[in-house]
């Protein structure tokens, strides 16, 4: 098991997302009730990055084409519902789904000690 040091404790916040990268990922750290979570910072729907993705009640949407996913476990709560933030119609969305399914984002295990977060892998 090795543990790779992400951030000071202090840079990650409720509400933001802080991006950082680690063993060759990109990952994107919240909090969510003052728990610090960590998900890869990739969409599952078209791979896009959600660096600036909105984080509303413990879920982080993709600014792409706003699904959202819960910020801690990753779980799909909503797929492919808007275009750079405009909603689209029910009828539209399967077509800018473009057959792509929903699905969840990846998650990491993170630790907190002596003010920094760690990534456990
Ligand atoms: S790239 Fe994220 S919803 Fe399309």
């Amino acid at each position: 098991m090795s543990r790779v040091e992400l951030a000071a404790s202090g840079e990650v916040q409720e509400g933001r997302l802080h991006a950082v990268s680690a063993e060759g990922r990109s990952l994107l750290l919240t909090r969510v009730a003052g728990r610090a979570c960590a998900v890869e910072n990739r969409c599952p729907h078209f791979n896009l990055p959600m660096t600036r993705g909105r984080v509303e009640h413990g879920t982080i949407r993709c600014p792409w084409h706003g699904s959202r996913f819960d910020a801690c476990t990753g779980e799909n709560l909503d797929w492919v519902n808007s275009v750079a933030g405009l909603p689209l119609p029910a009828w539209s969305r399967a077509l800018v789904a473009a057959g792509r399914k929903p699905a969840p984002l990846k998650t990491f295990n993170v630790t907190e000690a002596d003010g920094k977060l760690y990534l456990e892998a």
